[in-house]
């Protein structure tokens, strides 16, 4: 079956001759949902798909909250399969309602971003893939503007930016295209905040944060930590030199060492072993992570889903990765994105950060390394304040922690790993009725 992916994921990267590139968008019998591709560049498109909530409250002194959810990756970052069938939306991989889905909260809005990730495609697998997360965020504001300019019920929505992973980069990016895009008019849409889940907003900081935490945990032990010293020095090096490309590939070999050392733990929950049978491929965990039960993913998006949303290619087959595209951003890859918080924080943007205390890929610690970084202004105001700590239903036990100054927060998840959701859906819908201050009750 691995093998299979291999072959598929190949073959939709190395072209796919898509003819007709009318496609529109289509709504579900009740109006309920509505999905569509966007052409954001010359054969590029880029497909999105808006659940509205059930739950929406008019009236309100706060409008509707609208989540625009950036999967992580690339690869294995498509938003519909991970974000919406395995963390946040109303149905899960069995298609069985999901009853902590976020539409409790809020609309939805997944995107396939970028382009060549799930169900977006281009028609030329050569030159038509990102190269930036820059590229990335144009392309997203081209779609947010065919998306949005012309709904006037969305433009009535508070806009919330959400990204996962790497799709916090994303996040960041975008969430400062959208607030000048907004400012000058060409996007109609209103802002209501960036959120940072679980994000490589820091790779560095990230990187240095594994071999200390695991051997604190007994997950490693010395020699470990020596060997992945010394790559992460040599990968600091290389990203103060400037050279993205070759820190790219240090940093897989960290990822190795660390794999290795610790005989396979999980990147996406350090207190787990990688869930799969290492004997019977060569995929690193990176190419795992977020992506559990694999093949009921590829099924569900390549069977019942697609003939439901009825305008997917049919030459273009869902995969759960493309490294075509993680290739091609492999310059951009390494790079951080602290200026761009601190650039939204200056303007006044309002940023959420939260983590899951047992993510290893974006942990805890390297979250904090980077806040401290900031060169916003109330920093030091933001650091000394206190935690309160999150309760959730009835139930008496800690479940996070919250701290809050100006326009930055942050939340502490408990027994998280890197999809917050996925594994605290409680706590997690209450802090995103916080953060998108939802007036659903
Ligand atoms: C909403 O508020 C307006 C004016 O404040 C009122 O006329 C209208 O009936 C309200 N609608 C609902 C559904 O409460
Ligand atoms: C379902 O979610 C609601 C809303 O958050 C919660 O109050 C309820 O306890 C949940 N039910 C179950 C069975 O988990
Ligand atoms: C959407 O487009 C149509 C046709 O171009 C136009 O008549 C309508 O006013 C637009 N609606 C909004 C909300 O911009
Ligand atoms: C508006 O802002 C966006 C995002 O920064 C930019 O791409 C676009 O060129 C601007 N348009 C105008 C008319 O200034
Ligand atoms: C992995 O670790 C074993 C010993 O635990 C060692 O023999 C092997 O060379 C290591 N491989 C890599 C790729 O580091
Ligand atoms: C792992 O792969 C080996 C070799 O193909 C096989 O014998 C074993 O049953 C597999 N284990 C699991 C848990 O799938
Ligand atoms: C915080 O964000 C809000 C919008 O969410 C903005 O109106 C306000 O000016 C910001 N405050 C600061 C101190 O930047
Ligand atoms: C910013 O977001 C936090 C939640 O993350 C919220 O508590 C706070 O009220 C928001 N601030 C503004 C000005 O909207």
């Amino acid at each position: 079956m691995a093998k299979l992916y291999v072959f598929l994921a190949t073959l939709i990267c190395i072209g796919i001759l898509f003819h007709d590139g009318k496609v529109g968008a289509l709504s579900s019998e009740d109006g309920s949902e509505e999905w569509g591709y966007v052409q954001v560049r010359p054969k590029a498109h880029m497909f999105w798909w808006h659940y509205k909530s059930p739950y929406r409250v008019e009236n309100s002194s706060e409008p509707w909250p609208i989540i625009l959810w950036l999967g992580g990756g690339p690869p294995g970052g498509s938003a519909v399969a991970i974000g919406n069938f395995q963390e946040i939306g109303p149905l899960d991989l069995d298609l069985k309602q999901r009853n902590f889905t976020w539409l409790r909260k809020a609309d939805l809005l997944f995107v396939e971003n970028p382009v060549g990730i799930g169900y977006s495609f281009v028609e030329d697998y050569t030159s038509l893939f990102v190269k930036t997360d820059e590229d990335a965020t144009t392309d997203l504001v081209t779609l947010l503007i065919k998306v949005f300019n012309n709904d006037s019920f969305l433009q009535k929505c508070n806009l919330f930016i959400f990204g996962e992973s790497y799709g916090g980069k994303f996040a960041a990016t975008l969430g400062l295209s959208a607030y000048k895009a907004i400012k000058n008019g060409t996007l109609k849409a209103k802002l209501g905040g960036v959120v940072l889940a679980d994000s490589w907003i820091s790779p560095e900081d990230y990187v240095f944060s594994w071999a200390p935490l695991l051997k604190d945990l007994s997950r490693i032990d010395d020699n470990g930590l020596q060997k992945s010293n010394i790559l992460a020095e040599k990968m600091k090096q290389q990203l103060d030199a400037g050279e993205f490309s070759n820190a790219f590939d240090t940093w897989k070999e960290v990822e190795d060492v660390i794999s290795n050392s610790s005989n396979y733990v999980s990147f996406t929950d350090f207190m787990a072993d990688v869930g799969r049978n290492l004997s019977t491929t060569k995929k690193r965990s990176f190419f795992e992570i977020s992506m559990r039960r694999k093949d009921d993913v590829y099924n569900l998006l390549n069977g019942a889903i697609r003939k439901k949303l009825k305008i997917i290619p049919k030459i273009l087959m869902w995969t759960p990765w493309c490294e075509g595209v993680f290739n091609s951003l492999k310059g951009d890859f390494m790079k951080p994105r602290i200026a761009e918080v601190d650039e939204l924080l200056a303007l006044g943007v309002n940023v959420t950060i939260y983590n899951g205390q047992v993510d290893l890929l974006c942990s805890t610690k390297g979250t904090e390394a980077w806040v401290k970084k900031l060169k916003w202004s109330g920093l030091q105001n933001f650091l000394s304040k206190d935690r309160t700590p999150l309760y959730c239903g009835s139930e008496r036990k800690t479940k996070g922690f919250f701290k809050s100054y100006e326009n930055l927060s942050f939340y502490w998840i408990l027994n998280a790993g890197h999809n917050v959701p996925l594994f605290e859906p409680c706590i997690a819908l209450n802090m995103v009725g916080a953060i998108t201050k939802s007036p659903a009750p």
